[in-house]
């Protein structure tokens, strides 16, 4: 995938479909360490044992639509080719967490990419499941936390437009902040 926001779509799509109600998305990055990490966390079904051995195998889904299910091997295949590590753990009833890392500087590491858009997009499509986005650099933190956001917001839903701008402002500002401010 071109950016790395697509595959944190994708992942977060695997954790809406297993019924979570609270999705922790997490990325740190470290031009100093040269690393970049990413992790979803969520509190939905999870999976047992059996079914996370070959969870990453393209044949393993309980999609009905249709016969193959690429989220996780694509992820793991982008942080392989970058020089990093992939890991997923799950336990039936409590949640899944999966966490892929990248070399910062390789070649082949896809930018970031729209993750204010992606965001945006996930807060005002599910507003019955919380997000929370967390995002560190060598310069400082960011942190977006639905709850918080609707805390504010009161009675205004998240899907009015005006807050699906304000959380693409409010993320880009955020992180121009922990990027030197460009
Ligand atoms: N966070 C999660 N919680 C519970 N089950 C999960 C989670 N992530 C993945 N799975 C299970 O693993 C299977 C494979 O996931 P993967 O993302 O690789 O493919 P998919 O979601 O089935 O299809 P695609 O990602 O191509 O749309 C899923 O069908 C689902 O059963
Ligand atoms: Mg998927």
């Amino acid at each position: 995938m071109r950016e790395l926001s697509l595959h944190i779509m994708d992942l977060t799509e695997n954790s809406i479909r297993a019924g979570s109600t609270l999705i922790e998305i997490e990325i740190a990055e470290s031009r100093s360490k040269d690393l970049m990490t990413i992790k979803i966390k969520d509190n939905g079904c999870g999976m047992d044992k059996e079914f996370l051995k070959d969870v990453i195998s393209p044949f393993k889904t309980t999609r009905t639509t249709r016969k193959v299910g690429l989220g996780l091997s694509l992820f793991q295949t982008a942080c392989q080719r970058c020089e990093g590590s992939f890991r997923i753990r799950s336990k039936p009833g409590i949640g899944t967490e999966v966490e892929g890392s990248f070399k910062w500087s390789h070649i082949d590491r896809a930018p970031l990419g729209d993750i204010a858009s992606t965001l945006a997009l996930l807060i005002s499509g599910n507003p019955g499941i919380e997000f929370v986005y967390r995002h560190t650099t060598d310069e400082g933190t960011y942190i977006l936390d639905s709850r918080e956001l609707k805390q504010i917001l009161e009675d205004v839903a998240v899907n009015n437009p005006l807050v699906v701008d304000w959380i693409k402002k409010n993320v880009k500002e955020g992180l121009k902040d922990i990027n030197g401010g460009v």
